[in-house]
């Protein structure tokens, strides 16, 4: 199947000479939730950028659904909605013109109803009379996202969505965007909230430096990098871990009362039964025991650590 969006070879040098992206090629299949993750200054909101056609490209190709984003400006730009970082309405203007003018201005015919049900998930239907300017920074984010819906996108950009948003409203939103996805809406994000995009993405992207250094399957991620751990809390502290433990990739706490044992997803039950057999055999008690597994933060901080 054709990507709905193709990047290829894509390369941005701003003015001051600093090269925020460095040869870029990533697909986005229809229909995904596909998480873009990157340190502070990666450039993440430069590809988003450059995909919405926000900023020019130094070197390479963006098409959406087939259409170039430069030559084809206005066809590919009316397919994607983009939620940017930065506050970009105008704050003197009132919810309700706000997402009415926008529906507008990307060739859609009026639709009231939509355009109310729309501010009503958001929690902002009794807000659609009050000027941008008189809303907290929870609903001005939520009016950005409004405002890059009201037209029906089929592909939805959300750089840092839910910055700034409370829990409860967070939740609301990503069920909103589970729901769109549902619909058939691709979307493309960036968070810094790691576990967000665990329970959200389909796929994941690293970005750092300007450069894509991973892009996976999120499954598929967690299970080649992802890290078990089973923990043990020893009844007596021990000096050492025992030589006859040693075949077993083992680590003992300062205090030496916790041995972790470090396994891979591929390794069986099999190798955790011989250690706790050959545990009892030199003699070593346990109170308590527990396993547990690297979450995709772990996994993205390592990936971003040892690439420095
Ligand atoms: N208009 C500009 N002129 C010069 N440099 C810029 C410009 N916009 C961004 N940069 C630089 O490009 C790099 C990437 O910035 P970008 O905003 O894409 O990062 P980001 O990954 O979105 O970061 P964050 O997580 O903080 O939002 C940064 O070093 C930034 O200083
Ligand atoms: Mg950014």
């Amino acid at each position: 199947m054709q990507p709905i969006i193709e990047v290829q070879n894509l390369s941005k040098t701003y003015q001051s000479g600093f090269q925020a992206l460095k040869n870029v090629d990533l697909s986005i299949r229809k229909g995904e939730i596909f998480a873009l993750l990157g340190p502070n200054g990666a450039g993440k909101t430069t590809l988003i950028s450059i995909i919405c056609g926000i900023v020019n490209p130094s070197a390479g190709k963006v098409r959406a659904d087939g259409y170039d984003i430069v030559k084809d400006y206005r066809r590919a730009r009316q397919l994607i909605g983009l939620v940017p970082q930065e506050l970009a309405v105008n704050i003197f203007e009132t919810v309700w013109s706000t997402v009415t003018f926008s529906r507008g201005l990307f060739g859609k015919a009026p639709n009231r109803p939509y355009l109310e049900q729309l501010l009503k998930d958001l929690s902002l239907w009794d807000k659609k009379d009050s000027k941008i300017m008189a809303l907290s920074g929870g609903m001005k984010r939520r009016v950005l996202i409004a405002k890059a819906l009201a037209y029906e996108p089929k592909i939805l950009f959300l750089d840092e969505p839910t910055a700034g948003v409370d829990v409860e409203l967070r939740r609301d939103m990503w069920e909103m965007i589970r729901q769109l996805r549902d619909n058939g809406v691709t979307i493309i994000l960036t968070t810094h909230y790691i576990e967000e995009a665990e329970d959200m993405a389909d796929r994941v992207g690293v970005i750092q430096r300007g450069e894509l250094i991973l892009v996976e399957d999120k499954h598929d991620l967690m299970e080649k990098l992802g890290k078990k751990q089973l923990s043990l809390q020893l009844v007596e502290p021990i000096e050492q871990i025992p030589s006859a433990l040693s075949a077993y990739s083992l680590s003992l706490s300062e205090d030496g009362m916790q041995l972790t044992y470090q396994y891979d997803h591929q390794s069986d039950q099999a190798a955790i039964a011989r250690l706790l057999r050959s545990l009892s055999d030199e003699g070593l008690d346990y109170r308590d025991l527990h396993t547990s597994q690297s979450s995709l933060e772990d996994i993205f901080v390592s990936l971003v650590e040892e690439k420095v």
